[in-house]
């Protein structure tokens, strides 16, 4: 029997077709998705800085533990997840994986987690001097306390925007949940209050019953739903955004497992995309995403220029606002 070909995603790659997400330069437009790249374990597969951007775990003031075990169950199309947003805190962050990132030529975003506002600002004022090139801020985590309090909330949302904006001149991007009915005025609290780009999709909250006892796998009882089940919904949410806001950044996430799923994301409207479950099941995913992306472009020179402009696909053809949700 023939064996598969490995990818090797040592290999020093290049990308030609890059993007540029609120005024930052990405190599390509595929990025790590927050709390799916270790630094250490990641490290030994592939360069950080060979792709788009490494978007970070959140960090939050000081170290949180995360949920109790068990943290992750399988579904038939990805996991579930109740990890809780566990890190070493901001200040271990600034001294140890920021730098090492950094000094290996990555461009990074930054996620931030907070319980409050409070907490949002503790972190955005410490990583505003910071080497970080974007700030993305968690306000979608459906595993921890108040998680997503904010983000369900365009009042909210705006309040805290409007503490966070004067703290930082870094690009700041929100990180959108999709447990709403809709995303679109949870957008505009983010375009109208000082935002630079939002992120999405994070996680749907989920939970999987063990059958032979009849009790939850997971401890935390429900978790958040992330891999290739999730992204139709993803691609349903970058798009109803793009066809209201036709210049707003969007970096977009959820079930990316190849060129072609990115693809989908930038036709939907995406600046870039980032990979999050993919590389639980294979660390060097977003390098081989990419390159499967860069011979896509290679094939689409007019998608290609948009992004390299930072503009998108929506927004230099004519299919604005034909967003329809099905009426029952
Ligand atoms: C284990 C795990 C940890 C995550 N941690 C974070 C996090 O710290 N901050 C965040 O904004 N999103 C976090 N996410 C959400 C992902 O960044 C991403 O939005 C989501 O998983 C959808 O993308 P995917 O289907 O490609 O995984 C996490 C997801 C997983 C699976």
């Amino acid at each position: 029997m023939e064996l598969m070909e490995m990818f090797d995603a040592t290999k020093p790659y290049t990308f030609t077709h890059g993007t540029v997400v609120a005024g930052v330069e990405w190599k390509s437009p595929i990025g790590t998705a927050a709390g799916t790249y270790n630094l250490d374990a990641c490290s030994v597969y592939y360069n950080p800085a060979v792709i788009g951007a490494v978007s970070t775990k959140g960090v939050s003031p000081v170290p949180w533990e995360g949920n109790p075990a068990p943290r992750t169950a399988e579904t038939p199309a990805g996991t579930v997840n109740s990890v809780g947003l566990q890190n070493p805190g901001v200040d271990h962050y600034l001294e140890d994986d920021l730098p090492r990132l950094k000094a290996m030529g990555a461009t990074v975003v930054s996620n931030v987690a907070g319980h409050s506002d409070d907490d949002f600002a503790e972190v955005v004022a410490k990583l505003a001097d910071s080497d970080a090139d974007m700030l993305e801020i968690n306000v979608s985590c459906p595993n921890v306390k108040s998680g997503t309090s904010v983000g369900k909330d365009p009042v909210a949302l705006a309040k805290l925007l409007k503490r966070l904006r004067p703290l930082t001149d870094k690009p700041m991007i929100i990180k959108l949940t999709p447990n709403v009915d809709d995303v679109v005025p949870i957008a505009r609290a983010a375009v109208d209050n000082g935002a630079d780009a939002v992120s999405l999709i994070n996680t749907f909250v989920g939970m999987r019953i063990d059958t032979r006892t009849g009790r939850p796998i997971l401890a935390n009882i429900t978790g958040g739903v992330s891999g290739p089940a999730v992204h139709p919904m993803a691609v349903a949410m970058v798009y109803k955004i793009r066809q209201t806001f036709h210049d707003f950044p969007i970096i977009a996430m959820g079930g990316t497992f190849t060129g072609e799923d990115a693809l989908e994301f930038l036709y939907a409207g995406a600046n870039a995309v980032e990979v999050g479950s993919a590389a639980l099941v294979d660390p060097a995913a977003p390098v081989r995403i990419a390159c499967e992306l860069e011979d896509l472009l290679d094939e689409r020179p007019e998608l290609a220029a948009a992004l390299a402009e930072g503009n998108n696909w929506i927004n230099i053809h004519d299919n604005k606002g034909e967003y329809r949700e099905c009426i029952n």
